[in-house]
């Protein structure tokens, strides 16, 4: 690595981060259905119809886990709480077993100096909550309040830091309109409610831990960057449109109480009722500002229906996901953040790395990519902070090789590599050299 410890501000925060569906073996320990399950279990949704089962085993193996987590020297462990292992059926009975589990990983993680950052949602909805038309349902506020209040009750005292829910463009337009995630819808007013409702819910979440006297709540946003395909205004403007349905669209609800006017022009028929009278509990004030943040998209105008745009090759290099490296689109995306959003509140990097095609010989991994990938992208944190912005941490997406929803176990995020078959975890040279530059 090219960076050490040293090169960044004294308390800055490194760390790892996961999601419960993508590594603990969802069969185990009394985990009621979700709409991954059946999702996956779909013909044409997720390559070989691979489902989140077993995934890592990290339901038995996350003391083994935790253990390279803090071998490593990271400081915090981003993970998520699974709704369907804590309430199989999503409201009512609680799974005492669920609970427990994360009870004993929040103690597992403090016991090895690991502060515990918890998401309460990464995507895997109760089938049964599903079944009521899920995040196009406005109740799921209510019930996602009832989860948290449940889920914080139990682990608040310990957590380091909480954000409500992974990635609100992925839970609303990637999985209601592109159709590519659980459930798969293809269809624009549920979208524009899953949008909307996704916010209320985040909302309701930050007020009910208020509720709880918890402190150190945030969001946690993916951004990708849009870069039109040329100069023309057609362009610039398919551009805009992009980033307002995928990036201000969010920023702007949780931060500013509003939406972005082009992108109403489209959708705005489609919203529920009123919506204009719920940014009271969707700009609940947060303590910090998630980004997550892999790749940009470069955008074309196209005919068809509204948003009447798509997405083309770009000429960067590629990661095996075919996403672009485009480190400078995360200096820019904290610099906008700080400047039109999220302002004087501490930003963290909450998932950065790459996918690669990994494999092990004599019992290594050698993957110079991803350590390229990892420097390029701590450069681009580095250069924002020299410029006064107020990033606090960064997390590694992902601490192990795992279950990369529609593509299956096929792309390897990890740090750390794993054989689906035995379960064998192997540090791959990235994380030889990221704890090497820990030390430093
Ligand atoms: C993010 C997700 C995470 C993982 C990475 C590659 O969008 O939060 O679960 O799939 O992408």
């Amino acid at each position: 690595m090219q960076f050490s410890r040293s090169d960044f501000p004294e308390e800055f925060l490194f760390g790892v981060a996961t999601s419960s569906y993508q590594i603990e073996g969802h069969k185990f320990g009394g985990a009621g259905e979700t709409h991954w399950d059946t999702f996956a279990r779909t013909p044409g949704n997720v390559v070989r119809n691979e489902d989140g089962a077993v995934a890592c085993d990290h339901y038995h193996r996350y003391t083994e886990d935790l253990d390279l987590v803090q071998a490593a020297g990271f400081d915090a462990y981003r993970f998520s709480t699974s709704w369907a292992r804590v309430m199989p059926e999503g409201r009512g009975q609680v799974n005492q077993e669920g609970l427990d589990y994360y009870d004993r990983l929040t103690d597992a993680m403090l016991e090895r100096g690991l502060k515990p950052c918890a998401t309460l949602y990464h995507w895997e909805l109760p089938s049964a909550l599903a079944d009521l038309g899920g995040w196009t349902n406005r109740d799921i506020a209510l019930w996602f309040g009832d989860f948290t209040e449940v889920v914080m009750g139990r682990l608040g005292d310990r957590m380091h830091s909480v954000a409500p829910i992974n990635e609100p463009w992925c839970v609303s337009w990637l999985s209601h309109f592109l159709g590519q995630h659980a459930p798969g819808k293809r269809d624009i007013r549920a979208t524009a409610r899953a949008m909307h409702h996704v916010l209320l819910a985040h909302g309701t979440a930050i007020q009910t831990m208020r509720g709880l006297g918890m402190s150190n709540l945030g969001c946690v946003f993916n951004c990708e960057w849009a870069t039109p395909t040329d100069d023309t205004d057609a362009a610039r403007e398919a551009a805009d449109l992009y980033d307002a349905y995928y990036n201000r669209f969010f920023l702007g609800g949780a931060f500013n109480k509003a939406y972005p006017e082009n992108l109403m022009r489209g959708l705005g028929p489609h919203m529920p009722k009123d919506w204009q009278e719920d940014f009271g509990v969707i700009g609940e004030k947060l303590d910090w500002c998630g980004i997550n943040y892999y790749t940009r998209s470069v955008i074309a105008p196209a005919g068809g229906g509204w948003p009447h745009l798509k997405s083309v090759e770009g000429s960067l290099p590629k990661t095996q996901m075919d996403w672009e490296v485009y480190p400078q689109g995360l200096t820019d995306f904290i610099m906008r953040a700080w400047r039109e959003y999220s302002c004087d509140v501490p930003i963290y990097i909450t998932e950065n790395g790459m996918a690669n095609a990994d494999v092990i010989i004599n019992d290594e991994v050698n993957d110079s990519a991803r350590t390229r990938y990892l420097n390029q992208h701590l450069a681009a944190v580095k250069a924002a902070i020299d410029q006064g912005a107020p990033v606090k941490g960064y997390f590694a997406w992902s601490l192990l090789d795992n279950y990369e929803w529609s593509l299956g176990y096929e792309k390897r995020f990890g740090l750390v590599h794993v054989d689906f078959e035995t379960q064998v975890r192997t540090p791959k040279d990235s994380y030889h050299r990221f704890a090497a530059a820990l030390s430093r």
